[in-house]
């Protein structure tokens, strides 16, 4: 059993990874405005996924016999200016999200509340890779600075994300 706490926590993290889909789709659209179209459909997917995590929450909270409830969305950042301070906020975010997940888990155990950890698990992995994705992307656009042509062209590679 999970306590009220800590279904809490699970629905804050539920409303958090819809937070996290609506920074990436305003992000999606600040690149389409630049014509970063590679960029925008990186994060459109990115968003895709973000919305999907929220549903792992969501149904995680549902078997658990707690309520789901909707809580009211920031506004995000709706303007950026380069996509180094977009990958950067990104990755700034991620982070927030994997520290969240640690204070989850940490409950949790606290808890010994074993569905709870065993739900998180996969949760860590993505975080790993999320940051790891991210991190390459911030130190490139560094090197890269205001080369333009360059810019592009790294655009166009995160036009080839594919769907997974
Ligand atoms: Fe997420
Ligand atoms: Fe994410």
């Amino acid at each position: 059993m999970a306590s009220k706490k800590l279904l809490e926590m699970l629905n804050d993290q539920y409303n958090f990874e819809l937070e996290s889909a609506y920074v990436y789709l305003a992000m999606a659209a600040d690149s389409t405005n630049k014509g970063l179209d590679g960029t925008a459909h990186w994060m459109q997917l990115q968003a895709q996924e973000e919305i999907e995590h929220a549903m792992k929450f969501y149904e995680f909270i549902a078997d658990m016999d707690g309520d789901v409830s909707q809580k009211a969305i920031p506004e995000p950042k709706n303007e950026y200016d380069s996509l180094l301070e977009i990958m950067e906020t990104a990755l700034a975010h991620e982070k927030i999200v994997t520290a969240n997940i640690y204070e989850l888990a940490n409950k949790a155990q606290e808890e010994g509340c074993f569905d709870t950890l065993e739900f998180l698990n996969w949760f860590f992995m993505e975080q790993r890779e999320e940051e790891n994705t991210l991190k390459p992307y911030v130190q490139r656009l560094k090197a890269i600075g205001d080369n333009m042509i360059e810019v592009f062209r790294f655009d166009a590679e995160l036009g080839q994300r594919e769907d997974d």
